[in-house]
């Protein structure tokens, strides 16, 4: 089986990155890396507390360097934060020998998903759903400049995602055990 050497999944907050990325790894044999739980773990504080007394600048400032340690770690699955794309020079790093998965997703299961959710603080405020259009309108196209593969994860379980992620990852797989038909060029 020819497997990419490290997956990387980009997309906004509440795409499932670290549920899927964590199922993913399973299925592949990786290790799982979360960077911002790496962050937190290192830092000793969660995401609120770094953004209260570092602010947005101190947090981007770690996550740079996190994501730079992490990519050289070979047959790892890597979630990342929703922002990690904003920064030009994370791009080329997030890209390093990696095949990056797009995890797409509406702006309802966005707000769906982090309704009610503390450790995030962009959308700590009145009209979080506001926050999350206006970074989907700027983040979208870095999303999909940046993937491989975008894969669409509303109104599917994890479960669907993984295994149409293996089988976008492992196009060995024959044909007939396919689970899942590919549908166009670039996304499923
Ligand atoms: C952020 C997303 C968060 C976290 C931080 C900033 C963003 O990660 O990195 O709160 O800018 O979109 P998740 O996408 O895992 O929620």
């Amino acid at each position: 089986m020819s497997l990419p050497k490290r997956v990387v999944l980009v997309g906004p907050m509440g795409a499932g990155k670290s549920t899927i990325g964590r199922m993913l790894a399973k299925e592949l044999g990786y290790r799982f890396l979360d960077s911002d739980r790496i962050i937190e773990e290192r830092c000793g504080a969660n995401i609120p507390w770094i953004f209260d007394v570092e602010g947005e600048d101190g947090f981007r400032l770690r996550e740079t360097a996190m994501l730079d340690e992490l990519s050289h770690e070979d047959r790892t699955v890597l979630a990342t934060g929703g922002g990690a794309v904003m920064r030009q020079e994370n791009r080329p790093i997030l890209k390093r020998g990696a095949t990056v998965i797009y995890l797409k997703t509406s702006i309802d299961q966005q707000v769906e998903r982090t309704r009610k959710d503390r450790n995030r603080p962009l959308l700590q405020n009145d009209d979080p759903e506001a926050v999350l259009r206006k970074l989907f309108s700027i983040r979208d196209p870095l999303y999909s400049d940046l993937a491989d593969i975008i894969m669409y994860t509303d109104k599917k379980s994890p479960r669907l995602v993984v295994r149409q992620l293996v089988n976008r990852l492992n196009p060995k797989t024959p044909r007939h055990k396919r689970q899942v038909r590919k549908e166009g060029r670039n996304h499923v």
